[in-house]
């Protein structure tokens, strides 16, 4: 009787006597979204289903159809032809109707788990699997700007603060500033994929289960080991189902990618500007104006730094999911996916894009020449200069900034000022001072770890192709 009224709710039905209102299926549904999981939610079923068997709540024949079901169910999601429906709810009561469906012994393959353990665990193998592709692109990520920068080893900007010239640095510096970005965020992933490595299955709905199951069997079928093959699992039912910090800290290594991605679309973007003119981007990473002809507009890059405040978005969502949450599910939190899937889906295309854009990145070297050209870049190196000759810092400092002056006033290039006049400034400048003006030396004193020197550059770049080709 009862089930016939609320026939498709095989999995909770038993109690109630209505069918849940079509608003409610609506806004209950996850299967739409978590549909996503399926191939995780397979193999934990799988582990389960071989536990069971092991520990004798099933038979091994039962265990065998059922591995035999879902095998063909896999199947079926794999080729497009699993339909899934959405009155079920969500990925876990869809595979498991269709299982029963085909083999009737699936009905015992629920014993001792929850969805709140069950979907707790899919999630963690989702999270491997994610942050290992993130790393992935961070990859080659890291290589595109290697390549950018091998291809441009002569080639010099002026670096800024305050957006104003300060100091000449070869773009390769530039770049491998990035990269230490880029290798932070590689180990923010491992960091994830660490923390996702634990079992929860076994947790059931909050207080685990009072039959005789193996949480150690299942974490090692799942590959939830440590280095020497040891199972690794939850230590607290409670948290196990409710706990989300892996969403928080996945979605917040996202967002810092995301950070970083934005503002070398933003360094980027500048130099391609007329007013920088340091860089072209290659034609099919841009876009043109549907009114103005002559336009090429960064929109590629664009993109990426719009999509970074997405990112944000998606952590800020989750903090706020869960702050409020008493122990321990809530149906808040199937809310908890939408965020990760969207940062990991659209993160993996903005550094794919970025990776490629960096690639067909044509500089301009004769511009970057000439920006680099302004002796006031230089302006530090002569305090250096004077420094060496003995004069305190502050007051070099102070002797340096009259000569800009006289230079500004003057309309003089500082490196051009006539030396009686400069003397008149201070006396301790000889003559030989305009030798500070030259680009290649003031680089190559710049030679210590972290500098730009060439030298230093050149050494980096080796280390890291070597580090990263031997893995590919
Ligand atoms: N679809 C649910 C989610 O993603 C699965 C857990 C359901 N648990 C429950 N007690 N209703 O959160």
């Amino acid at each position: 009787q009862t089930m016939r009224k609320n026939s498709k709710q095989v999995t909770w039905g038993g109690r109630f006597e209505e069918k849940p209102s079509e608003l409610m299926m609506q806004i209950g549904e996850s299967v739409s979204f978590d549909y996503q999981l399926a191939s995780y939610d397979i193999a934990v079923s799988r582990a389960h289903a071989s536990m069971l068997s092991e520990v004798g709540l099933i038979e091994a024949s039962e265990c065998d159809a059922i591995l035999e079901g879902l095998q063909a169910i896999a199947q079926k999601i794999e080729q497009g032809v699993f339909e899934w429906d959405p009155q079920l709810e969500d990925v876990h009561m869809n595979i498991e109707q269709a299982l029963t469906a085909l083999v009737p012994e699936a009905s015992k393959l629920h014993t001792a788990r929850s969805r709140n353990d069950q979907v707790a665990t899919d999630m963690r193998l989702w999270f491997k699997d994610a942050s290992v592709s993130l790393i992935a692109d961070l990859e080659s990520m890291v290589l595109s700007c290697l390549q950018l920068a091998e291809a441009n080893s002569s080639v010099v900007i002026p670096g800024y603060t305050h957006l104003q010239r300060a100091q000449p640095v070869p773009l390769a510096h530039h770049l491998l500033a990035y990269v230490e970005m880029f290798l932070r965020d590689m180990q923010r992933f491992s960091q994830v994929w660490d923390s996702a490595n634990v079992c929860p299955l076994g947790s059931g709905a909050i207080a685990g289960t009072t039959l005789p199951i193996d949480r150690l069997f299942v974490a090692k079928q799942l590959g939830f080991v440590d280095e020497k093959g040891d199972p690794i699992v939850t230590q607290n039912s409670m948290d196990a189902v409710s706990d989300r910090d892996l969403f928080i800290d996945f979605a917040n290594a996202c967002a810092t990618v995301g950070l970083h991605l934005s503002r070398l679309s933003e360094d980027c973007i500048l130099w391609c500007s007329a007013e920088f003119a340091f860089a072209q981007l290659p034609e099919a990473f841009t876009t043109g104006s549907s009114l103005m002809p002559q336009k090429k507009n960064p929109d590629g890059f664009e993109l990426i730094r719009g999509k970074s405040a997405r990112l944000i978005g998606n952590t800020q969502s989750l903090c706020t999911l869960v702050k409020g949450l008493p122990l321990t599910y809530n149906r808040d939190l199937q809310e908890d996916k939408t965020p990760v899937f969207d940062s990991f889906q659209e993160l993996s295309l903005m550094l794919r894009v970025a990776a490629e854009t960096l690639s067909g990145m044509q500089m301009n070297e004769a511009r970057c020449q000439a920006s680099v050209a302004d002796p006031l870049l230089l302006a530090t190196d002569v305090v250096d200069y004077l420094v060496l000759k003995g004069v305190a810092f502050r007051e070099a400092h102070h002797i340096v900034g009259s000569l800009v002056k006289l230079s500004e006033t003057s309309g003089v290039p500082l490196n051009e000022l006539p030396l009686s006049e400069v003397q008149s400034i201070d006396s301790r400048i000889d003559a030989d001072w305009t030798s500070v003006f030259s680009l290649e030396k003031a680089l190559k004193a710049r030679n210590q770890i972290g500098m730009p020197s060439l030298e230093q550059i050149r050494s980096q770049i080796e280390t890291l192709k070597a580090r990263f080709s031997s893995d590919h």
